[in-house]
């Protein structure tokens, strides 16, 4: 049955305890996933899974700093101790260490920004393709950025980084179509959440990114759990190696 559902499969989100990653945990369990809730405060993931599981969501809350291999080793290790195995991985965590002229990036955030943004995305790959292949396929959705696509100013280094999780993501979608495992990306542009707080919390601020968008606004973090929930789902079978952007037409 190709469809959005995904009942009985089993998710990792990664980042998962808020924006982003909460919304698309909620529509992944809403399609009937069991989900593996991650980010770095245990605390802030079990209320988030309380919550989920009064609405009768299956959901498991691991916490683990994306950057610490030992962590995403104990993740996986843990969620097939749970669930048997994984079939959805939604690489969505990410950092940005530095706002401001590249060449003023400090040396030692470089080896952060790239271990939080794709060395992580790599490792978690690596730890889920033993699982993902024994069980007939997966689907990996990398939450990357348009500004992997085209620099965004004084985010320098984090739309290097971003360009290097999309190519990552092309890589790895060749590499794995054999084992049934595919893998996309999603670029949001402007999406109301944390993250991008100093974007959108002054008005005039927000209006010179969004007046000239062909969706004049910003983006909901809804919105990319619904391309997400299509690029997990059988729905997108056909699908692998994209790099979907979601951005109201910011990159045209
Ligand atoms: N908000 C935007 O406008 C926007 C635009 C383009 C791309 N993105 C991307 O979307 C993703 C989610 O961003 P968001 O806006 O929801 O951010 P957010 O700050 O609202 O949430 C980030 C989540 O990641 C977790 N996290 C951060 N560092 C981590 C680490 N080292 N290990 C584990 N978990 C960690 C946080 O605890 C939180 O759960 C990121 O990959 C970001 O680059 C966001």
């Amino acid at each position: 049955m190709y469809s959005f559902q995904i009942n009985d499969k089993v998710a990792i989100v990664t980042g998962a305890s808020k924006g982003i990653g909460e919304s698309i945990a909620r529509f992944l369990a809403d399609a009937g996933a069991n989900i593996v809730l991650s980010s770095r405060k245990q605390a802030d993931l079990d209320a988030l899974a309380v919550e989920m599981r009064e609405q009768g969501s299956e959901v498991s809350a691991i916490a683990a700093h994306v950057g610490d291999r030992a962590q995403l080793r104990e993740l996986v290790e843990k969620t097939i101790d749970t669930y048997g195995g994984v079939d959805i991985l939604v690489n969505n965590a990410a950092a940005n260490p530095h706002y401001g002229p590249t060449l003023e990036f400090p040396e030692s955030a470089f080896d952060k920004i790239m271990q939080v943004n794709v060395q992580s995305v790599l490792e978690l790959t690596k730890l889920v393709q033993p699982s993902m292949k024994a069980r007939g396929g997966g689907s990996i959705v990398n939450i990357s950025s348009i500004a992997g696509l085209t620099p965004d100013p004084g985010l320098g280094m984090y739309s290097v980084s971003k360009a290097a999780l999309n190519m990552l993501t092309k890589v790895l979608a060749k590499e794995l179509g054999a084992d049934g495992i595919r893998v996309n990306a999603v670029c949001p542009g402007l999406i109301k959440t944390k993250f991008s707080q100093a974007l959108w919390e002054d008005e005039k601020t927000l209006a010179r990114f969004t007046k000239h968008l062909p969706i004049a606004r910003m983006g909901t973090v809804e919105e990319i759990a619904r391309i997400t929930l299509f690029l997990a789902s059988p729905a997108s079978g056909y699908c692998t190696g994209g790099i979907y952007t979601a951005d109201g037409g910011t990159t045209i």
